[in-house]
């Protein structure tokens, strides 16, 4: 039998259909304390959404431990073969706003948050192995690009291509965005990059840099630009429906969870900076070792609750896995909470789908919404040092120290960075068909792009492979100058 309906402060409900009025045409009453209650609550339903990646599809799911790693790390998320840790996965794609289409051009969030024994970690990736920029103070600017334009409140071709053609870091993942893998049929046809050097140290606090990759157990499927058109016409979900219609199903996707590992001293010898995010490492120096599986196996119950709150963050890490001197990284340790805080609230991590599956005891207070127990077993311990038996910190999990050297100042990362051979390595890696592809993509991206600003990009294509820059200019439709750089 239906329950019986109540009020939010659970007085029984006695008529959910006929507003309280003086007479039966109205006017209504203010007593009707029914009523203000449920527009009040519809005034609040909705939150800021996130200011980037705001459109997203998520579900829960298991990552199974195929093969030991412990010697890398003391995480015990990787402690031994057949450990299973629980998690949440949300993909999104970064430009659109939550009503975007799903089959839209664009990287796509591959954002995790695995609950584990000591704590959670968030690895917040994306489907791609590199990024558009490598200093986080380019960031704000390059998504004002990928935005709608102040004045025409249109998305704007010049603004992303003035950007790119002046930021060549950009090539890499440009060339990631307008192939095959720029539109995944669905979030189960693509793989997942940790992206960023991370590091993982282990129980005689050696450090290792490490990568982490999430390898498509359903294979690569893509959209063609006219395809995507077409699926846009018949329903802006098509993720949505894809993603979760196969885990109602029983049909649960998997990813092979693989990581690189270099060690420490590496990184002072290869021939690109290993913490630079507009760079892979190449497979050859680094090989990619099979760590896992990971499986999406459960739905959300309410959408909003579960997958709209949850709130990933670079800096939930936890001992034997640590961050690394990227200094995108660095910058996304700070974002992300602050960013929840205003998107949520203080104590966005006390809600359920982001709360530790662990005991956690920690000693923050008051605050809007503060619905929690701050059990620290005592009531009188709620600061610390103190004498009642409080939490206190554990010097067994101290990362080891990481040795760094240099003056303090704002180097040029453009200097002497070699912006050109590893898009070159993906573009020769491409067959004829997935060229002509790439060609036109850009070209269909560049429509209405002034010719200076198309010339500018056509010169770092040129830099990457002549045979790149004259398929686009091809595709374009436009005579490539001599000196387009110039
Ligand atoms: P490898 O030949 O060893 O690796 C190439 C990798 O490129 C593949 O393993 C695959 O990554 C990915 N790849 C293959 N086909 C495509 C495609 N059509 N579109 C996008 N990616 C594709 O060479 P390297 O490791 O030296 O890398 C060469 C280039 O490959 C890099 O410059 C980079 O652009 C790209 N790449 C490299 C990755 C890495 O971690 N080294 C990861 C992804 C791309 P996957 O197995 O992850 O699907
Ligand atoms: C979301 C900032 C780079 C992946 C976000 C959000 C912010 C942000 C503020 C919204 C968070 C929220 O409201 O929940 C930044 C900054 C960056 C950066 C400042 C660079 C300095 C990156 C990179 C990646 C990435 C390099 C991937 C490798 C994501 C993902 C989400 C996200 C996947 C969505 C997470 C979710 O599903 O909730 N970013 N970002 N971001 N970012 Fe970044």
């Amino acid at each position: 039998m239906a329950h019986r309906m109540t009020t939010s402060a659970g007085a029984p409900v006695p008529d959910n259909q006929n507003s309280l009025s003086a007479g039966p045409r109205g006017p209504l009453l203010m007593q009707d304390y029914q009523l203000i209650e449920k527009l009040a609550h519809q005034n609040r339903e909705r939150i800021p959404e996130r200011v980037v990646h705001a459109k997203g599809w998520g579900a829960f799911g298991t990552l199974t431990i195929t093969n030991d790693i412990s010697r890398y790390t003391r995480a015990r998320i990787f402690g031994e073969v057949g450990k299973k840790t629980s998690l949440l996965l949300r993909f999104s794609t970064v430009a659109g706003e939550m009503g975007a289409a799903d089959a839209e051009r664009d990287v796509r969030g591959f954002a995790i948050k695995f609950y584990t024994e000591e704590g959670n970690w968030d690895l917040v990736g994306n489907n791609t192995p590199v990024f558009f920029v490598r200093d986080p103070l380019k960031f704000p600017d390059f998504i004002h690009t990928q935005k709608r334009h102040p004045r025409t409140n249109l998305r704007s071709p010049t603004a992303m291509w003035d950007f790119w053609s002046l930021s060549p870091e950009s090539l890499h993942q440009v060339t990631i965005l307008f192939s095959d893998r720029g539109l995944p049929v669905s979030p189960r046809f693509m793989n997942g990059y940790g992206s960023h050097t991370y590091s993982l140290w282990n129980h005689d606090g050696e450090r290792f840099w490490v990568k982490f990759h999430f390898k498509t157990r359903q294979g690569h499927t893509f959209l063609t630009n006219g395809e995507a058109a077409e699926v846009i016409g018949h329903s802006r979900e098509s993720y949505q429906e894809d993603l979760f219609g196969s885990i109602e199903k029983g049909a649960f996707p998997q990813w092979t969870v693989q990581v690189q590992i270099m060690p420490e001293a590496d990184a002072e010898k290869t021939p690109y900076n290993p913490f630079d995010l507009t760079k892979v490492w190449p497979h050859g120096d680094y090989p990619p070792i099979d760590v896992g599986v990971l499986e999406l196996n459960r739905n959300a119950d309410n959408y909003f609750a579960e997958i709209e709150q949850a709130a990933f963050s670079p800096s939930n890490v936890v001992p034997g896995i640590g961050h690394s001197p990227d200094k995108m990284l660095q910058a996304r340790i700070f974002s992300y909470a602050d960013a929840h805080r205003y998107r949520l609230g203080t104590h966005y991590e006390a809600l359920p789908v982001n709360a530790p599956k662990c005991p956690f005891h920690h000693y923050h207070k008051d605050g809007a919404m503060r619905f929690f127990r701050n059990d620290t077993g005592n009531p009188d311990a709620y600061y610390e040092p103190n004498s009642f038996d409080g939490p206190v910190e554990d010097p067994s999990v101290q990362e080891p120290p990481l040795r760094i050297s240099g003056d303090a100042t704002r180097y040029d990362h453009r200097e002497g960075n070699d912006d050109y051979s590893q898009p070159r390595a993906l573009f020769n890696l491409f067959d004829d068909d997935q060229k002509q592809r790439l060609f036109s993509n850009i070209a269909a991206a560049m429509d209405g792009v002034p010719d200076f600003i198309v010339q500018r990009q056509l010169g770092h294509f040129a830099k990457v492979h002549p045979d790149y820059a004259a398929g686009v200019a091809r595709a374009l439709g436009v005579t490539m100058r001599s000196d387009p750089a110039a």
